[in-house]
């Protein structure tokens, strides 16, 4: 299943950065960046990791004002984090790891931050993953996922569309993407929708463990 995800993408990471896809990408990673720096981040020395970063225009806005963060990079696709690893070159603090999000063990300390953004359908076990964030995230730590959730008709045809085309696992609608933080002991801070993609940002108040 896996192998498809990384086919599916190794083959869509030539045309990912083109003016076609920025049409669509591009006021979204506005509305990204803009959530992040204005009302999510509130340190200056932090650890963030970006899940299915892709081609990195998240983490290249975010490290070239952040020298004092650590920023990590995760995608299943070699040929995305090779477009990644082009732009974020000359970023020290930058890691860029291929492997699937399932398996990827991280030997360093908590994250303060996890950005999911238009991967989370892309993912087999969502509900395993949600938990892996939580035990990946600091106290207090934030996770923001920004996803298509069908909520309207519109999006409904919109997205059964993409399905034509894409290999996606499953797209929540914004209640069920909510339900699955909270069973999960995350405390959604803040939801808002925006044209398809919802965006929740749910925080940590304290790990059980
Ligand atoms: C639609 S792209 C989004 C890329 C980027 N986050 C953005 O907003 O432009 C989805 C990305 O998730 C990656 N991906 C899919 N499944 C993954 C998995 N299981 N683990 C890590 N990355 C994955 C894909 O390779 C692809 O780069």
């Amino acid at each position: 299943m896996s192998q498809t995800q990384e086919q599916y993408f190794d083959r869509l990471a030539y045309i990912y950065d083109s003016f076609l896809f920025r049409l669509y990408f591009q006021p979204l990673y506005n509305k990204i960046i803009n959530l992040l720096t204005k009302e999510v981040i509130k340190h200056i020395n932090y650890n963030f990791l970006d899940v299915g970063c892709g081609t990195g225009e998240v983490l290249y806005n975010l490290a070239k004002n952040n020298p004092q963060a650590y920023f990590y990079g995760v995608d299943i696709s070699e040929k995305m984090l090779a477009k990644a690893q082009d732009k974020l070159k000359e970023f020290p603090n930058v890691k860029l790891i291929k492997g699937d999000i399932e398996n990827i063990v991280f030997k360093n300390d908590r994250f303060d931050y996890i950005l999911v953004s238009e991967a989370f359908h892309h993912l087999y076990n969502p509900e395993k993953i949600i938990n892996k964030f939580y035990q990946l995230l600091n106290k207090d730590g934030k996770l923001i996922i920004v996803d298509p959730t069908i909520d309207t008709k519109f999006s409904k045809i919109i997205l059964s569309l993409a399905t034509k085309f894409e290999v996606l696992y499953k797209i929540y609608s914004n209640e069920e993407l909510k339900n699955l933080l909270l069973q999960n002991n995350f405390v959604i801070e803040k939801n808002f929708k925006y044209f398809l993609n919802s965006f929740i940002v749910a925080s940590v108040v304290a790990h059980n463990s």
